[in-house]
């Protein structure tokens, strides 16, 4: 009898293929309540693999008698209790390096979206408003000599950087732990979290979201942020208070936001829907074919080297110390 796996959600036809081919796959929409109906019901499952949405907590895990592995589709991993399932003896895997790029693109366009007035120019021609070229027609800001802050200069952080010196920004960041060789590489500044709030024009979050980092972007933090500053968030929605950011927002018209990701996704603050001097999207970071093709075989490979017995080559950094 083959092992059985239960996936949470539909994905890639490659891999879902793959998996069938090699296991008794369950394939099932779970999230909430769901997914402890499936658990109950398939109690001798082995692997679940899981998306952002669905929540693993300690419950979850207790049900999952028989699993050996949780392998995340995504190389976030909030979304389980990572502490419990360790000292469960679960294998947890996430998907890092294969959307990195389509991140730092998606990262890009929303800074050019804000700094350029993308969507707004869209809609204004689009309601017929186009009366002719005119010299002070949704003037934007210009992105070469300003200052990006990146907080994180992880891999998605560092691919944003590479980007950014294309465009003539001068980049600053801060990180824990401090990048030494890719500071001297590149000539990117180590700023302290204050310095870079305070000095950037735009502000761009690429760290995980853990308690400890909840709310990190208050309204402490946007106050002190230049006026015209932009806020570019497509890491974790928590990482801000977005009721803070939305009054930001509304105080002040030349401050810009990018999201790609919301406090209580997918529910966005209504506030900030009606504000022209925010661009909004709904989590679609590693929304690329290559990248969502990758995520997905690299579960694939993540429950084959578990269910065989050997350690998986994409575990996350707890389980790697
Ligand atoms: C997406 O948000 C991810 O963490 O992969
Ligand atoms: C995620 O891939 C990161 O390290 O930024």
């Amino acid at each position: 009898m083959d092992k059985k796996v239960i996936l949470t959600k539909k994905y890639i036809k490659e891999a879902v293929d793959q998996l069938e081919r090699q296991f008794n796959l369950v394939i099932v929409e779970g999230s909430g309540k769901n997914l402890s109906r499936i658990l109950t019901d398939h109690k001798d499952a082995e692997a679940l693999i899981g998306f952002l949405s669905d929540t693993i907590d300690k419950d979850i895990i207790d049900l999952g008698e028989n699993l050996k592995i949780l392998a995340n589709y995504a190389v976030g991993y909030n979304n389980i209790d990572i502490k419990y399932a360790v000292k469960k003896g679960l294998y947890v895997t996430h998907t890092p390096d294969v959307l990195t790029n389509a991140t730092a693109d998606l990262t890009m366009a929303l800074i050019l979206a804000v700094s350029r007035r993308i969507v707004e120019s869209d809609l204004f021609l689009r309601r017929g408003e186009f009366k002719g070229w005119d010299a002070n027609l949704l003037l934007g800001k210009e992105l070469n000599g300003s200052v990006l802050g990146i907080l994180g200069m992880g891999r998605i952080g560092q691919a944003v950087a590479r980007r950014a010196v294309g465009f003539g920004l001068q980049v600053i960041y801060y990180s824990e732990p401090r990048t030494p060789e890719i500071e001297r590489k590149y000539g990117y500044e180590f700023v302290s979290f204050k310095k870079l709030v305070e000095r950037a024009d735009i502000v761009s979050v690429h760290i995980p979201y853990t308690p400890a980092v909840h709310h990190l972007f208050n309204k402490d933090v946007f106050d002190r942020m230049k006026p015209g500053a932009i806020f570019i968030n497509t890491a974790r929605g928590p990482l801000m208070n977005e009721a803070d950011l939305t009054e930001k927002l509304e105080k002040n018209e030349s401050f810009g936001a990018g999201l790609d990701v919301y406090e209580f996704e997918p529910r966005v603050n209504e506030g900030l829907t009606k504000l022209k001097n925010a661009v909004l999207v709904p989590h679609i970071g590693s929304a690329t074919y290559k990248a969502r093709l990758g995520m997905a075989s690299m579960t694939v490979n993540s429950v084959k080297q578990a269910l065989s017995g050997q350690i998986p080559d994409h575990l996350i950094p707890e389980l790697k110390k």
